[in-house]
């Protein structure tokens, strides 16, 4: 295990080991686990962190997108435009559905779909776009938008940004290293369209309102009540969380990273969920931090359209530059809320002696 971390999830919530285990003991003492008070409040009170009118609480961020696709009924013979640089979740949810996931670039500068390359992919067979805010960053939801299709936001990274679930629905993980977690699997559904809200919440519990009635063929798909105590207790923190990535951030770049490596691109949305630069000579780099007892990671190195479960797409190595590009030199070194400056300093000495630059 390497001495520092890429992210210290422990060091978030140590200072609220004592509420977490009161929140456990009210759940314990309640006998109510499922479908409780905690996930109802957590469901108001994530909308209205959100700015959406609803939220329905599911198992995990790779449901909330089949169940959202299913609630459009999107599926065999549909189209569904999405980034090749993110996670296998995203596309796998459209061949879930057996609709087809279209690739699309991204922009070098952003890492985020790029809206020209985009639309050069839209057809009448479009009856989705995907972006991902990866990483923490907004994605150009409001130019993708023009395109005329339903944007459906992956927001699995991006908890916290101003800049996003502004459109037909979004989508969120809990997964324990997300902007906001859980102590397990989670996820939600963010829309602020009454019917698709409710029909989203219906799918996810057996395509039923009241498990009498079965209307629809739907999942068993639900945030538990335990997961949602632990929730309630961590959203009012995330401000403060997002505050502590974005001063990390920031005091990378005072460091002088960017003189070593190409470091995100800021905007004021950007939630910084990993720290994810770029560098041609990532490998030696990385090898330098390992030596050093630095963690650091790579993201989709092969990217989704290369992936051998998709392979009966047709892609082939050379179709989607900028992606292939960003999977060879991406590359990501600790950041957590609070993560202490001397640490970031040591990582900056060791990119700088990496890469062969005189102090
Ligand atoms: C972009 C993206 N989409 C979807 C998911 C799926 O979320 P989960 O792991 O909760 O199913 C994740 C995270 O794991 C993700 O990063």
């Amino acid at each position: 295990m390497p001495k520092i971390p890429l992210v210290d999830v422990q060091a978030q919530y140590a200072p609220l080991i004592e509420e977490l285990r009161e929140r456990f003991d009210e759940v314990l003492a309640s006998g109510a686990f499922i479908r409780g008070p905690n996930v109802a409040a957590f469901e108001q009170e994530a909308a209205a962190s959100l700015g959406v009118r609803r939220t329905i609480g599911v198992a995990n961020g790779t449901d909330a997108l089949v169940l959202v696709l299913d609630a459009l009924e999107i599926g065999p013979g549909d189209e569904v435009i999405c980034p090749a640089f993110t996670f296998y979740a995203t596309a796998e949810s459209i061949a879930r559905r057996g609709a087809t996931p279209v690739f699309a670039d991204v922009d070098a500068a952003t890492l985020n779909l790029d809206p020209d390359d985009v639309a050069e992919r839209v057809t009448p067979r479009t009856k989705a776009i995907m972006p991902v805010h990866l990483f923490g960053r907004p994605a150009p939801v409001a130019e993708l938008a023009k395109l005329g299709a339903p944007i459906l936001e992956d927001a699995a990274q991006a908890f916290g940004s101003p800049g996003i679930a502004t459109s037909v629905a979004s989508t969120f993980s809990f997964y324990p290293t997300k902007n906001l977690f859980c102590l397990g699997d989670g996820g939600l559904v963010a829309v602020n369209d009454d019917e698709l809200g409710e029909r989203v919440r219906m799918l996810a519990f057996h395509g039923s309102r009241d498990k009498v009635d079965f209307e629809l063929v739907g999942y068993n798909s639900r945030l538990d009540e335990l997961q949602a105590a632990f929730l309630r207790l961590f959203l009012t923190r995330l401000e403060e969380w997002t505050r502590g990535r974005r001063e990390a951030a920031a005091r990378y770049a005072e460091l002088g990273l960017g003189e070593l490596v190409e470091l995100p691109a800021d905007e004021p949305g950007h939630v910084y969920h990993l720290f994810v630069c770029r560098s041609p000579e990532r490998d030696r780099i990385r090898a330098s931090l390992a030596d050093a007892e630095i963690a650091s990671a790579t993201y989709y190195t092969t990217p989704l359209h290369l992936q051998p479960a998709l392979r009966s797409l047709g892609w082939e190595r050379g179709s989607l530059p900028e992606t292939e590009r960003a999977a060879e030199e991406n590359f990501s070194v600790p950041l957590w809320p609070g993560i202490e400056p001397a640490v970031q300093e040591r990582v900056v000495e060791v990119v700088r002696s990496a890469v062969g630059v005189k102090v």
